[in-house]
């Protein structure tokens, strides 16, 4: 599939999350999933997983690319989507805040 965006700082990130097997992971900006891709790899747990973003084109193209596959993609700013993640009682075990976008603004 073409590359949309390269992620950056992706060694770095890798490093700093350690993803493991089974992990869960929440992604609030996920955008067109360069960083999901590389942690769910390590991770192989979609179920309980979640990406944000609030770029409907950028959801799209993730829920294609993970069609059949049990992870939630939410098109939403991460701050309401969070609440609602949290008000239905889902465990989040680490939570990815998105380095770059800091970074960026
Ligand atoms: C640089 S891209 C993320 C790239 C992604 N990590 C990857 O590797 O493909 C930043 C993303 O943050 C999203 N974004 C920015 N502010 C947001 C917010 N408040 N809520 C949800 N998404 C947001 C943008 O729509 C954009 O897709």
């Amino acid at each position: 599939m073409e590359e949309l965006h390269k992620p950056v700082l992706l060694s770095e990130v890798l490093e700093v999350l350690n993803p493991k097997l089974d992990e869960t992971y929440l992604d609030l900006t996920a955008g067109y999933g360069g960083h999901a891709s590389e942690v769910l790899d390590l991770t192989r747990n979609y179920k309980g997983s979640v990406l944000i973003d609030r770029d409907s084109f950028a959801v799209e193209f993730l829920k294609g690319k993970y069609l059949g596959e049990p992870i939630e993609i939410v098109n939403g700013d991460f701050y309401s989507s969070v609440l609602k993640i949290v008000e239905c009682g889902k465990t989040l075990i680490w939570y990815w805040l998105i380095l770059e976008f800091l970074l960026r603004n």
